[in-house]
């Protein structure tokens, strides 16, 4: 966006194929991105972060003294279950690849500024860090206690 609140359409190239059509409410074939295979090949084009959250020498703790291996596998059922349950509480979108199925980091982080889309996808754009968890707890989406 600008400084006007006006959207800088061409922004949208670095990342996407075409100029997604945001009034639609389905996605069109301007969305596929501009890397081919799993979507965090795009992001390490930029950014090149080790395995966090919760992973041993990451960038962030872990509050416990539990590790995660990895976060990019598929959910399990538990997981799956909370991600749905938190749809259900936090007008937010939890997106996994594609193609694997597995969580991704679009998943945690959203790669849009604000005002650029309407509804779900909006939540936690310019948030901290950019997570969709626009303030609130984002272990709890998908780990509940
Ligand atoms: C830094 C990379 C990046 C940039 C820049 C970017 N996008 Fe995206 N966009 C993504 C990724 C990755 C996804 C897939 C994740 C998802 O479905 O939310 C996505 C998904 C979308 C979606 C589908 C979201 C939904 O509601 O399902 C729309 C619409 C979209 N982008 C529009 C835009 C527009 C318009 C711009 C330019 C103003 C833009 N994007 C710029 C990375 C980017
Ligand atoms: C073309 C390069 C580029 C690509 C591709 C890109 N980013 Fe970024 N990203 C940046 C830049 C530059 C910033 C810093 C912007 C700022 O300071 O406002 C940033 C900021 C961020 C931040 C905030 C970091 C912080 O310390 O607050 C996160 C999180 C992030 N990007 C995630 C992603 C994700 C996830 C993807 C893949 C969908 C992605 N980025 C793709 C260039 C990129
Ligand atoms: C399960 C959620 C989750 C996933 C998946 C995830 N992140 Fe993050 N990311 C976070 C959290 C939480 C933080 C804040 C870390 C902290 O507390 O310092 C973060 C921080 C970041 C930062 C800021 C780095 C810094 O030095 O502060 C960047 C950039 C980033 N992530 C990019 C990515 C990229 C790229 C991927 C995919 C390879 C990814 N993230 C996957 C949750 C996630
Ligand atoms: C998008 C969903 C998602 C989010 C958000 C998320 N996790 Fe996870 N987490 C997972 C998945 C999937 C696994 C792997 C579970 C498995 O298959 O055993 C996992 C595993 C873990 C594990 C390993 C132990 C275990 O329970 O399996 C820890 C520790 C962990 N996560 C901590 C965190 C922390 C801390 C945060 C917040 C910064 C966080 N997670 C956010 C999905 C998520």
């Amino acid at each position: 966006m600008n400084d006007e609140g006006e959207v800088l359409w061409g922004v949208c190239l670095v990342c996407h194929k075409g100029v997604p059509d945001t009034s639609v409410d389905k996605r069109d074939e301007a969305i596929e991105l501009r890397v081919g295979g799993e979507y965090k090949n795009l992001c390490f084009k930029c950014h090149t972060v080790k395995k966090h959250p919760a992973a041993k020498g990451s960038i962030s703790g872990s509050m416990s003294d539990i590790y995660a291996s990895d976060h990019l596998v598929e959910p399990n059922k538990i997981i799956s279950l909370n991600m749905r349950l938190s749809l259900k509480e936090v007008y937010t979108l939890l997106p996994l690849d594609p193609e694997t199925g597995k969580v991704t980091c679009v998943t945690c982080h959203n790669p849009h500024e604000k005002g650029v889309l309407k509804g779900r996808g909006d939540w936690g754009a310019d948030s901290e860090r950019r997570l969709r968890s626009e303030g609130l707890e984002i272990c709890q989406y998908c780990h509940r206690k």
